[in-house]
């Protein structure tokens, strides 16, 4: 009996997925929104499915037991390394996002120091004190093209340290121009022409300039030059003569793919918490909290009707919509094999509005974030919600992320007050408004 199983050839079930005239239509829907083909996937063919061709064929994943095993149960059989395209010409070889163990594990050893929860009083002060000349001047334009330059100039500091903006005017640029090619679709950024003037064009030369910054920068802190230089570098830089060192290329790769990784999803986030505080009620309920504070930049973080509308901010619009893997071995999900070298994608955006998962997932309820006391109440269920990632991939600028966030509403909410006329529909990589989010502006509020 056993010998006859033996030869019996184990052949798994086809990946479900849409299939020839099915395909092309659920290609042509995913050209303009991404979301929306996978909706459509989904109501044909269950939590999991594979569509695309090439390069940008994905089995896509999207319920709560999926992302268990892709980030915890199975995790080894999934890895970074050529998950993310858009963001590996950025970031170089070694950024922590793009690589796996044992380099990744050594390199966000030498880098998690950096990140440390002592460090946000400072960065909170820092940051607010740009933040409040901001919301002083009613803007003129949609928010989020007004915040963008403004949190990189925050991050550059917090990341690379005081004085980095003089020191090195052009970065700030250049990083914004390598960022709006990565924001591309993937089928636009897979068209690298190196013509003059095309985008790609662009990019090459905005990240040769940007490398060179960075590189002179960092030769002349070793040499001993600009002492307070700190930020996240200059702790990085501490570890030198360590075992925790980190090369010259090391160095060069976390700092200008941490200022990638972290500017357009903080600007995303503080973008999406303001819409949500453009609602009458909420907007006087959190500043009526903030203004009963102490006023200390940090104290927003402990502000729980505030943190509760940040939560549900990064819930219904998380600014990275989906975790990306590469399968590194050939891997059994539920029946049917995804093989080797397989893209893989898990929906957050799907799982934050998944009815099985969250009551009334369509509407905003930061109530739902708060304990009977009023306390701010964290999500219970690791694998439900999960906008900075989960395991040992877990974003590592999380901790900043949250402090800017709540350091700019509660600025915003103690010097202005604000409203929109349309809600916006999110688009992009990043997940942003299409509308950049126009708002009427109110100094001091009204
Ligand atoms: C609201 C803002 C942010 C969101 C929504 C966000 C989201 C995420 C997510 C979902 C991951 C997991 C990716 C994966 O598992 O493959 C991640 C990883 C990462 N994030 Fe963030 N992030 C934010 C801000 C930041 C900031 C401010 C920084 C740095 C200054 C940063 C640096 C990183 C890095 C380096 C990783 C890779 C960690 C690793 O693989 O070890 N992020 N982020």
């Amino acid at each position: 009996m056993t010998e006859e199983r033996e030869r019996i050839p184990h052949r798994a079930t086809p990946f479900p997925g849409p299939r020839g005239l099915a395909h092309a239509r659920v290609m042509n829907l995913a050209g303009g929104d991404v979301r929306a083909a996978l909706d459509a996937c989904r109501a044909e063919h269950g939590d999991a499915f594979v569509f695309g061709f090439g390069p940008i064929r994905f089995h896509w994943l999207l319920d709560r037991d999926a992302f268990r095993f892709v980030l915890a149960d199975a995790a080894e059989h999934f890895g970074n390394a050529q998950a993310y395209p858009f963001l590996a010409p950025i970031g170089g070889e070694t950024a922590l996002i793009a690589t796996d163990d044992p380099e990744h594990l050594r390199r966000r050893r030498s880098v998690q120091p950096a990140f440390h929860q002592r460090l946000v009083t400072a960065w909170a002060s820092a940051a607010e004190k740009r933040f409040a000349r901001f919301v002083a001047e009613p803007p003129t334009k949609p928010l989020l093209n007004e915040l963008r330059p403004i949190v990189l100039e925050v991050v550059l500091g917090i990341l690379l340290g005081e004085g980095t903006a003089e020191r090195q005017p052009r970065l700030a640029a250049d990083v914004a121009a390598m960022m709006a090619f990565a924001n591309q679709p993937l089928l636009a950024q897979l068209l690298k022409m190196r013509l003059p003037g095309t985008p790609w064009a662009r990019f090459v030369a905005a990240r040769a300039r940007a490398d060179a910054a960075l590189r002179a920068d960092i030769r002349a802190r070793r040499a001993g030059a600009h002492p307070g230089g700190g930020g996240v570098l200059g702790v990085l830089l501490a570890h030198d003569g360590s075992d925790a060192a980190l090369s010259e290329d090391e160095l060069r790769d976390q700092a200008i793919s941490l200022v990638s990784a972290g500017f357009d999803t903080t600007t995303a986030a503080i973008t999406w918490t303001m819409a949500l505080l453009a609602d009458p009620e909420r907007q006087a309920r959190a500043r009526a909290e903030i203004q009963a504070g102490d006023g200390a930049p940090e104290a927003a973080l402990h502000a729980s009707y505030l943190q509760a509308v940040i939560a549900e901010a990064l819930r219904l619009y998380p600014p990275a919509p989906a975790i990306l893997r590469r399968v590194v071995r050939d891997v059994d999900f539920r029946g049917s094999t995804i093989p080797i070298g397989s893209n893989v994608g898990l929906s957050i955006w799907h799982l934050h509005r998944d009815p099985r998962l969250w009551r009334d997932p369509e509407r905003v309820i930061p109530e739902r974030w708060l304990e009977r006391d009023g306390a701010f109440a964290a999500s219970r269920d690791p694998f439900a919600y999960l906008p900075f990632g989960q395991g040992g991939r877990y974003c590592i600028g999380a901790g900043l992320a949250r402090t800017l966030t709540s350091v700019f509403a509660a600025t915003a909410l103690r010097h202005a007050s604000w409203s929109l006329a349309a809600w916006p529909r999110p688009v992009g990589v990043t997940l942003v408004p299409d509308d950049g989010l126009p708002l009427r502006w109110v100094v001091p509020p009204s």
